[in-house]
Order: C-alpha cells, then sequence, then structure tokens
C-alpha cells in the first residue's frame, strides 16, 4: 500500500485528479469505480477544472457508483445518484448510459445486486477505484463484520454509520439500509485510490495502516491490494 500525505485538501485533490488523468489518458474507456461523501468532492471539482480547460474528456468512459441507500426516491437531495449529478455528471461529458448506480429502490434487491455485478463483469472490470473511509474503517457500505464480504450486496447500516450519515438527512429518516459493492468487488478493481480527511478518520486510518488485516476493520483489506493509494491529510494521518 501506498500512503501520500498533504498538508492541503488542494494538492491532495489535484494528486487525486493527476491518477484519474493518467488513467483516463491512458485509456479513454476505462472503467471507474466512483464514490460518494464530503472526501471526493473536491477531486470532483478538479475533475471538472480540467474538462472545463479542455484537459480531459470522459465521453468514453464506464462508471460504476460503490453504493446507494435503499427505499430512497432516486431523486431525493441525499440519493447517491442525485449526488453524482450534483458534483460530478451534470457538468462533464459522461454518457448518461456508462453511468452505473445500483438502484436502491428494486424490487428484488439479490437480483438487482447480481445484475450489477454482472455489468461490472461485462465491462471488463474496475480500472481505478475511488473510496473514501467510515469513521468505523468501513468501505463502500461494508461494515465491521465477521467475514470480508464478496460481490453486491444488500447491508443493514451499523449504528455509528447511521450517527455519521444523518448530518445530511436534515428533513427526512436516513435509510437503515443499503447496496453496496462487496470487498470482494472493490478487491477487484486493478488500482484503488483512498481519500481519507480530517481528524474524525484519523483512529480508522491507522487501523487501516497499522493495525490487523480483519473485517473488523474493512479498510485494511487494501493493505492485501497490489496497487493501493492512500492520499491522506495531516490530520486523517495524525496516528501514523
Ligand atoms: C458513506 C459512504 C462511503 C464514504 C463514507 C465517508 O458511508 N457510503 O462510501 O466513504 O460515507 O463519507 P465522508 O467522505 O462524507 O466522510
Amino acid at each position: 500500500m501506498q500512503i501520500e500525505i498533504f498538508d492541503s485538501g488542494y494538492k491532495l485533490a489535484c494528486r487525486a485528479a493527476d491518477i484519474f488523468e493518467e488513467t483516463v489518458k491512458a485509456n479513454p474507456s476505462a472503467v471507474l469505480g466512483l464514490a460518494t461523501g464530503a472526501s471526493p468532492v473536491n477531486t470532483y471539482k478538479e475533475l471538472i477544472a480540467r474538462y472545463n480547460a479542455g484537459r480531459l474528456s470522459f465521453a468514453g468512459v464506464t462508471t460504476f457508483n460503490l453504493d446507494e441507500y435503499c427505499d430512497l426516491p432516486q431523486n431525493d437531495k441525499n440519493s447517491y445518484y442525485t449526488f453524482m449529478k450534483e458534483n460530478l455528471f451534470d457538468s462533464v461529458d459522461v454518457k448518461p448510459e456508462n453511468i452505473h448506480i445500483e438502484n436502491g429502490n428494486a424490487a428484488d434487491f439479490d437480483a438487482e445486486a447480481a445484475a450489477y455485478d454482472r455489468a461490472i463483469e461485462a465491462a471488463g472490470g474496475i480500472d481505478l477505484q475511488l473510496l473514501g473511509i467510515g469513521t468505523n474503517g468501513h468501505i463502500g457500505f461494508n461494515e465491521p463484520a465477521d467475514a470480508f464480504t464478496d460481490g453486491t450486496f444488500r447491508i443493514r447500516l451499523t449504528e455509528s454509520t447511521i450517527k455519521a450519515n444523518s448530518r445530511y438527512f436534515t428533513d427526512s429518516k436516513m435509510p437503515e439500509y443499503a447496496l453496496t459493492m462487496g470487498i470482494a468487488s472493490i478487491m477487484h478493481a486493478k488500482k484503488i485510490l483512498l481519500i481519507a480527511t480530517g481528524g474524525a478518520k484519523a483512529e480508522a486510518i491507522f487501523n487501516t495502516v497499522k493495525g490487523p488485516i480483519s473485517p473488523r476493520c474493512p479498510a485494511s483489506v487494501l493493505r492485501l491490494h497490489r496497487d493501493a493509494v492512500l492520499l491522506l491529510d495531516t490530520a486523517a494521518a495524525a496516528l501514523l
């Protein structure tokens, strides 16, 4: 695992955008695994700036998002679908038909999850997977558990995640379930890029880098990946 520490969020976002730019320039039809949450927002801003400057095009890429809440209308302000439209998709030239986000309102969640895995496979697998990290070490919505998870599945969120994310649900109840890529789906990506900023992530980053490789801290599995890069700010790296 490669670790890089930055003294400014802007420099970190530029480094993350560099990795996206390299991937897309090397392969204009790259398959990108995308993430939501506060962590990737500045990276997406930088990617939009590079697109507007004519440096980068997403016209050939295919995207797969990590996760989506269940039983939340797709157009709800807190759905990850809305997040991606507002923070990236509406501002770049990615083709709508090449965008994939789990359907959190599917009638049959198991069928939806299996179809999502088949679509990733049919696209040739993920070239670059972007990740944030939960304060409990979760990646996507793979919560601490007794075993590492496999492909896409529906999960009941932990109390700590509900507490951490309910700050966004000011006028509605936060969903208790989500569909998420599993740990095996994430580990199949050719390259993985995890972004963590702020002191609230310091303990999760310590457990990821220095703790046991264990499903109790799902992100610790990234130490077994041959091309995983952690981009941290000084606050998130404070306990290393
Ligand atoms: C959510 C998402 C994760 C994300 C995490 C951290 O739970 N499912 O993919 O990494 O939150 O979010 P933030 O970057 O806002 O701290």
